[in-house]
């Protein structure tokens, strides 16, 4: 058994977490670059969280600038055991209501101009995608939010796309109708990616703010409408955040999905002799 540390990548409007015990923001160096900010470490219940602004303070870093390969190096370095992402969506699906939580369990990577590795030339890795999240960590997920007062939804397939425009209504139409997939967002990936490399637990809460551009009740997405959102629900994702603690545990067993040995059978280069 391992002591959890929870590690907490909080997306657009989620810039800070309140309640933590002893908290402090500490400046981890990575040799993959600087994480978007420094990491707020502290506890909750008696276990250790770590939360990680995305787009940094101030939401200075559109989704193609953020350091991907930085911030999960970074939360494995400071010993994170279980990554939770948060972060704000639209919805492909009338069912997926504003306000509603999508625990994803499924991504399309339509992303291009991000470092999407931490393997390559020297050390070549294939690890599998086949299950990109953790159902032990998602399962967990479920339970705070629903405790927390907050329709969610378990599974779903997210879109990650570039940005940082919105789709068009073709390619909103597509992604709905041909593609099969539920929410969009622009990053979870390469994040969901790094995190398997890194053998990270990875659970990915999608808090949908709109229905993009498909809906002919709706119209086009804003800003205006997806922060309106993501401030009404403030207070039940706040509570959701401080459920899961008693719901993960202090310490944790080998991942039962395997995520934390995801390179055992992933390395293709023979080793130095
Ligand atoms: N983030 C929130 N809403 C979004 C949308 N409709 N498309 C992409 N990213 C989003």
């Amino acid at each position: 058994m391992t002591p959890t540390k929870i590690g907490i990548i909080g997306g657009s409007g989620i810039y800070e977490i309140d309640g933590l015990e002893d908290a402090k923001w500490i400046e981890v160096n990575s040799p993959w670059g600087k994480p978007s900010d420094a990491l707020l470490a502290g506890r909750l219940n008696g276990i250790e969280i770590v939360f990680l602004p995305r787009h940094g303070r101030g939401h200075y870093l559109s989704p193609t600038d953020v350091p991907y390969r930085a911030n999960i190096d970074a939360l494995k370095r400071i010993g994170v055991t279980d990554v939770i992402s948060i972060s704000a969506c639209g919805s492909f699906r009338e069912e997926l209501a504003p306000g509603d939580f999508v625990i994803v369990d499924q991504f399309i990577d339509r992303t291009f101009a991000r470092d999407k590795s931490f393997f390559g030339t020297g050390c070549v890795a294939h690890v599998s995608m086949a299950h990109p999240t953790c159902d032990r960590l998602s399962a967990v997920c479920e339970v705070a939010a629903r405790d927390a007062g907050i329709t969610v939804h378990r599974g779903g397939t997210y879109l990650a796309m570039e940005g940082p425009q919105f789709s068009s209504l073709a390619e909103s139409r597509m992604y709905r109708e041909h593609w099969g997939s539920d929410v969009i967002g622009m990053t979870n990936m390469p994040e969901a990616k790094l995190a398997r490399e890194a053998e990270l637990c990875y659970a990915s809460v999608a808090m949908i703010t709109d229905y993009d551009s498909w809906h002919p009740e709706h119209g086009a997405v804003d800003v205006t409408q997806i922060i309106a959102t993501l401030t009404g629900n403030a207070d039940k994702g706040r509570d959701k955040v401080r459920r899961l603690p008693a719901l993960l545990g202090a310490e944790r067993d080998l991942c039962p999905c395997g995520c934390d040995r995801a390179l055992e059978f992933a390395i293709m280069t023979a080793p130095e002799k």
